[in-house]
């Protein structure tokens, strides 16, 4: 998920890596560390913290080496800390690796690897491949890897060396990107380009279940199972600025474009379809309270208690509990009632606001058991609680949550899976659950292709003042978001509300000047909210209409339609969000506006 950057050539290794790692910091991490092949010796220094922590602590050591690898992480498996930071090595020092990704099976594999009299000395799943890399190394590490990755389950994007064999270096991927740089006698090796590309333009993009080796200035591509393959070179047309954001204008529009990818990861290794169940092994600890629980609190503040009030929508009607949802701000100061049978749970992304840590704190002292859904790893969130679920999104730096907002839902609905199962979801619903999950991130793919039809709604209405943002049921909240993110990042005034209380106050806004984005989808209030529609067409005002796939009638009676492929009821805010992210972009790109960083907002609220 982090950086990678791999370097072999007749240059110093060391001053290349840095500032590859430097040129990936735009993604943002939380440890980085390096490894140098000199001698017979794989040389590693690493931290938790920035690249320049890292250039600081080797700034006095020499660092000699013509071949390297270097990391920053993201930390999915274990904090981040000097330990847990990659590179990784196997306990003989014989091999260091870096990985982008998860590795599913890294429970099984590491009892396996203890058995067998293997140490290790860090909590991250990455280490295990490290280690089954240097149980096969015997001399041949493209060898080794092949064997080690034949056993491993997950996500991988590493580069490895050889403490004997400063020549070669490999990399191989399933899942996470990997792009060879073809200098003239060098080679570099990286999860994306802007590593690359001060030093050559021709790169070679390597594909899922590819092994690359990198050898005296030349490469060997082979699929895993040992084929060969003749890789097509690519000439790099982008600046390092401009592939930072990965070809994208904003990061923002880039995160709105990756959540076919991160949906998918907070899926990933989570649903036994067949059996229609959900597992949440973050959860595992409290699984006989999760049997006993009768009532359930969210608690969170902005974009997350969006996410929690979708929660509790699909909570209470598959599984029957009782579910609130409280701001954070709210929850601390008010004395809420808990008791034995209450479940907290903290939603964040940041795992770093400070609203939600003191409501987080408040709970846990009033005994309660708190259980967080988090990005970061490791966060002051993620540690304080008794267990929870990663979102594996990836870093978020555009300050408007978009991916973040869609993988939330995601965990959220495995959660509703999880409860219901254990209540009063049935074996083909639970199924047909799971199964409808799982095509989400196909579905949201086909709603990005029609960004230009998004985009040329929001050159209509760019420079309208005030909007309103209307939806029922599961899209209730979708609209309060759609609204939150048109005034973060446009700084247009815009309200999210319930279709049906527009009569109680709203409605008299509503002139041509004010148009209405409704969520309008052929679900059982359908109906409900096409009257409303009427009622907003009765006194002049404008409607864009997200609307189901195949519902031509709509047309009739609104201004434009973005439609959207069908799904469960409980799912539609995983597709009924994304035409609204990208029409407040649009929108705030429309009128100039700062997007990535907009004024007065800040990406993780430390304050109250
Ligand atoms: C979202 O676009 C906002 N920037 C903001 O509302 C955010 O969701 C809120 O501050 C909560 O952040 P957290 O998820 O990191 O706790
Ligand atoms: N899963 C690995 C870890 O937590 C790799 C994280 C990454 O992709 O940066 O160490």
């Amino acid at each position: 998920m982090c950086g990678i950057v791999g370097y072999i050539g007749n240059r110093e290794a060391y001053p290349i890596l840095i500032e590859g790692l430097s040129a990936l910091e735009y993604r943002g991490y939380d440890s980085a560390g390096i490894a140098l092949v000199d001698c017979g010796m794989v040389n590693v220094h690493k931290d938790k913290g920035k690249v320049d922590n890292l250039r600081t602590l080797t700034s006095d050591c020499p660092k000699p080496g013509f071949t390297g690898i270097a990391h920053t992480r993201w930390a999915t498996h274990g904090a981040p800390s000097t330990i847990n930071s990659h590179p990784h090595t196997d306990c003989q020092n014989r091999i260091a690796m870096v990985h982008n990704g998860i590795i599913e099976n890294y429970s099984y594999l590491k009892d396996k690897l203890i058995k067998e009299g293997v140490e290790f000395v860090s909590e991250t799943d990455s280490e295990v491949l490290a280690q089954l890399i240097g149980k096969y190394y015997s001399g041949d590490l493209v060898r080794a890897v092949r064997r080690a990755l034949s056993e491993v389950e997950g996500t991988f994007g590493i580069a490895v060396v050889a403490c004997d064999n400063p020549g070669v270096l490999v990399g191989a991927r399933r899942g996470s990107p990997l792009v060879v740089g073809v200098g003239e006698e060098e080679l570099l090796l990286a999860s994306d380009a802007s590593a690359i590309v001060r030093h050559t333009k021709k790169v070679i993009y390597l594909k899922d279940n590819n092994l690359i080796e990198l050898k005296n200035g030349e490469y060997n591509t082979t699929t895993l199972d040992n084929k060969k393959i003749k890789p097509e070179i690519h000439r790099l047309e982008w600046d390092a600025d401009a592939l930072a954001k990965g070809g994208f204008e904003h990061f923002m529009l880039k995160e709105i474009f990756e959540q076919p990818e991160t949906i998918k990861n907070a899926m990933r290794g989570r649903i036994l379809a067949d059996d229609g169940i959900a597992r949440l092994d973050g959860l595992n600890l409290v699984f006989q309270e999760l049997r006993e629980i009768n009532r359930i609190i969210f608690v969170a503040c902005g974009t997350s208690w969006h996410a929690a009030l979708v929660g509790e929508y699909m909570i209470e009607e598959l599984t029957g509990i009782p579910v609130e949802v409280e701001y954070a701000s709210e929850f601390r100061y008010r004395n809420p009632i808990i008791d034995s049978h209450t479940l907290v749970f903290v939603i964040s992304q940041s795992g770093e606001t400070a609203d939600t840590l003191a409501a987080l704190r408040e709970a846990a002292h009033k005994g309660a058991t708190v259980l967080g859904i988090c990005n970061s790893v490791g966060s002051t969130i993620a540690r304080e609680t008794q267990g929870g679920v990663y979102l594996h999104a990836g870093p978020e730096i555009g300050v408007a949550s978009t991916k973040a907002f869609t993988s939330q839902l995601t965990i959220l609905s495995l959660l509703t899976l999880l409860l219901g199962r254990m209540r009063r979801i049935s074996h083909s619903e639970g199924m047909t659950i799971a199964r409808a999950l799982q095509n989400i991130p196909k579905q949201v793919a086909k709603i990005l292709k029609q960004n230009d039809h998004i985009r040329q709604i929001a050159d209509i209405y760019a420079n309208h003042n005030n909007f309103l943002y209307l939806g029922r049921s599961y899209n209730f909240p979708v609209a309060l978001e759609g609204a939150l993110k048109l005034k973060e990042i446009s700084y247009v005034h815009a309200e999210g509300y319930p279709a049906a209380e527009m009569k109680h106050g709203p409605i008299a806004l509503i002139d041509k000047d004010m148009p209405s984005v409704v969520l309008a989808l052929k679900d059982s209030v359908y109906d409900k909210v096409i009257s409303n529609i009427q009622e907003i067409n009765a006194r002049g005002g404008k409607v864009i209409a997200i609307a189901s796939e195949g519902d031509k009638e709509i047309e009739k009676f609104v201004h434009h339609v973005i439609y959207i492929p069908k799904t469960l009821a409980m799912l539609s805010p995983l597709l009924s969000v994304i035409p609204l992210q990208l029409l407040a972009y649009h929108i705030a790109a429309f009128r100039g506006c700062e997007i990535d960083q907009p004024r007065n907002l800040a990406k993780s609220v430390t304050v109250e």
